[in-house]
């Protein structure tokens, strides 16, 4: 663990996350989203955006994929309804030899660093909580550990973002705390064709018959307003590719596009519900009349 000394306090830093989430389609959102960490003059400060959409459409994906277009480090902190002020800042952790070891929560870490701080369903996360990062979150950039007993101040290079959830799982912020984190940048479902990319960037190795099943159930569900997401999307097809792997199956053409339609109409009432296997009991159905 690499450590740095704050007013004689010793710190142990968190390392960054590295881990492949790569961001297709909808080149805008990414754009929105380093526009407002931009810094365009000399008293100008970065913006601190809160990413908002229904579970499943990219959210955590589009702040890490944005992180690592600055060449930053990037550090992810999954926030929870028990995340307390001095999970976000620093923690005293006994150590092997009995003493206290102060630990620099990821967002502490990436201020010290430079690098990008994301909260990550920052809507489950307290009023309490998130007050200890206000006065990261406006003109003074630091915050205060009151269990160490230091303030430590963001390095220059230092961006945050937060998403949020768009579902009854929000704690009401009040508005001193929705006004720093500006501005909201809405995600929405994918168009078809940017679906189906992502789908394939997600799957490589899935052959195109079973995503364009996908992406018709997708598609079909968004404009029938159904929550259903890209993730669940590929929850099924990940699924029913394993059921025909398992299965042993090196069927021919009519016999197999039959069958991985009813894996996926099995993977989605076994993921989703029977509204989704409905979707794709129709396809089943439609394959029957080719036939
Ligand atoms: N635009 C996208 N590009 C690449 N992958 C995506 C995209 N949108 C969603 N995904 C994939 O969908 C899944 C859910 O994305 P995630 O970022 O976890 O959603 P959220 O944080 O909004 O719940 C992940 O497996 C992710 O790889
Ligand atoms: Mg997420």
């Amino acid at each position: 663990m690499e450590k740095i000394s704050i007013d004689d306090v010793e710190l142990h830093l968190s390392a960054p996350d590295d881990v492949s989430m790569s961001w297709v389609g909808q080149e805008d959102l990414v754009t929105q989203v380093l526009a407002a960490w931009l810094v365009i003059g000399e008293d100008d400060l970065p913006l601190s955006p809160r990413l908002l959409g229904k579970p499943g459409v990219g959210k955590t994906t589009l702040a890490y994929h944005a992180g690592r277009c600055l060449t930053r480090p990037v550090y992810l902190f999954q926030a929870t309804m028990d995340t307390r002020p001095e999970d976000l800042i620093v923690t005293p952790v006994i150590s092997e030899q009995g003493k206290i070891k102060y630990v620099a929560s990821p967002v502490v870490s990436a201020m010290i660093k430079g690098g990008v701080a994301i909260i990550d369903e920052g809507n489950r996360m307290s009023e309490k909580s998130w007050a200890s990062l206000a006065p990261l979150l406006d003109s003074r950039r630091y915050v205060e550990s009151i269990v160490a007993g230091i303030k430590i101040k963001a390095h220059p290079d230092f961006r945050f973002c937060t998403t949020m959830n768009d579902d009854a799982s929000t704690f009401e912020l009040p508005e001193y705390i929705h006004s720093r984190l500006q501005p909201q940048i809405y995600i929405d479902f994918p168009e078809r064709d940017e679906e189906l990319l992502i789908l394939k960037s997600n799957l490589p190795f899935a052959d195109d018959e079973i995503l364009e099943y996908v992406v018709e159930f997708l598609q079909t569900a968004h404009e029938a307003n159904e929550r259903y997401s890209v993730r669940d999307g590929i929850n099924i097809a990940r699924y029913a590719l394993k059921r025909l792997v398992e299965s042993g199956e090196r069927l021919i053409s009519t016999d197999r596009k039959k069958r991985t339609a009813q894996y996926l109409k099995e993977a989605s009432s076994m993921i989703l519900d029977t509204t989704a296997s409905e979707y794709f009991k129709a396809m089943i159905n439609d394959i029957d009349k080719e036939k």
